[in-house]
């Protein structure tokens, strides 16, 4: 069913001649953030984001890949969450899928069949542009070309079907450009001023598609990861994040005053994975430090000692060198609702 938005009336007051179709700029109206009433989330990123689509690219996306680019409505609208080991980069259901609850549970689900809809256009392995950094595969899906390929053959489609003023756009990635960037011989911060321009000129795009309400995350603490832990010179390290971070919050900030429409949360997921690295007990975690060797085994689950794990995976804070486990995100996304539960935008 469809109901009218705002942006139906105002195309239909358009064709009044002499009506007053949009508001002027200096009289623009900010609708405030409800949680409560958000029953869609899109979401852009990378592999802390993607989830498996029946229709998708096994292991990297939930519709199509840079080869296969072009998708047709028929497969936008049958396609599927699904929720098994391999569904996610995590081992199990992420941040996205327990923020929104759809595709929580073992199986397939249609988006359409979540209270909260959950439309992932992340792909795993993204990184922001190829301006940049070079892409992990030759199907790899930048997040510049993610919000293109949204942009012309997802949102012609899902126009029809969601409700923007209840949708909120999640935006998580840099966690590969920090890391394939790391020793490059540059000046960090303008570099990194750089990747948010090119990614907030992605942003602009789907506001001009009319969604208003926006939800980054920042980097956790990479240089924290196992591999980096206890190196003299980790990759990335705690200043590059902070220079990452910094430029994010910056630019967010920036975008949220040019647009004054506009609701936009830089969620501090460094700060939270970083109190809850140093209060591992509090969540049930007794190891911040190393992986679980066998954590892709499919017998994981209650063989994890023959793999060298003396607790189970859901006591890991790490899943592999560079994904937290699921239980993680599960944390993680539950601060994330507190946050979104108590913000209005403003
Ligand atoms: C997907 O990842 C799993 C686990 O790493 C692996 O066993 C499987 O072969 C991968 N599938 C493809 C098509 O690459
Ligand atoms: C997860 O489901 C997909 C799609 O049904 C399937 O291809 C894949 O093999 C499954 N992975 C596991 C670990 O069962
Ligand atoms: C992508 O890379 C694979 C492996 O290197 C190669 O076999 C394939 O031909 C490439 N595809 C395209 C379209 O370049
Ligand atoms: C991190 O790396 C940057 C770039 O190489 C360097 O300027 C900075 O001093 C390093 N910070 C630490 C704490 O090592
Ligand atoms: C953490 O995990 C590693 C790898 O599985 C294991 O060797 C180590 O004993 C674990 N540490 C604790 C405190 O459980």
């Amino acid at each position: 069913m469809r109901v009218v938005t705002a942006q139906t009336l105002a195309l239909a007051l358009a064709a009044i001649p002499g009506s007053l179709a949009f508001p002027s700029s200096t009289t623009v109206q900010k609708r405030a953030f409800q949680w409560d009433e958000t029953k869609y989330l899109i979401a852009f990123g990378d592999s802390y984001s993607y989830v498996q689509g029946t229709h998708g690219l096994q292991n990297y996306s939930f519709i199509g890949d840079l080869q296969d680019f072009a998708y047709d409505p028929q497969t936008l609208l049958t396609d599927k969450i699904v929720q098994n080991q391999t569904g996610t980069a995590e081992g199990g259901p992420n941040w996205v899928e327990f923020l929104t609850g759809c595709g929580v549970e073992e199986g397939v689900i249609s988006p359409f069949d979540c209270d909260r809809q959950l439309w992932d256009f992340a792909f795993a392995g993204s990184d922001i542009s190829v301006a940049y950094t070079p892409l992990h595969h030759n199907f790899t899906v930048s997040l510049v070309n993610q919000v293109k390929q949204f942009a012309t053959y997802g949102q012609p489609v899902l126009t029809h079907t969601i409700e923007q003023p209840q949708t909120l756009i999640s935006i998580w990635i840099g966690i590969n450009d920090i890391g394939d960037s790391a020793k490059y011989s540059v000046d960090f911060p303008t570099f990194y001023n750089s990747l948010m321009d090119t990614l907030f000129s992605s942003v602009q795009t789907i506001y001009s598609l009319g969604y208003r309400s926006y939800l980054f995350m920042n980097l956790p603490p990479l240089d924290l990861r196992p591999g980096n832990l206890g190196s003299a010179d980790p990759s990335p390290n705690a200043t590059q994040i902070a220079w990452y971070n910094e430029a994010l919050a910056q630019h967010a900030a920036a975008f949220n005053a040019n647009h004054p429409d506009t609701n936009v949360l830089v969620f501090d997921a460094h700060a939270e994975l970083s109190y809850i690295l140093e209060h591992p007990g509090q969540f049930g975690i007794v190891n911040t430090t190393d992986f679980c060797a066998g954590y892709d085994q499919p017998d994981i689950e209650w063989n994890y000692q023959a793999y060298g794990c003396p607790t189970p995976l859901s006591t890991y804070f790490w899943y592999n060198s560079g994904h937290m486990t699921s239980h993680v995100h599960e944390i993680l996304a539950g601060a994330v609702r507190d946050k979104l539960g108590g913000w209005s935008g403003i």
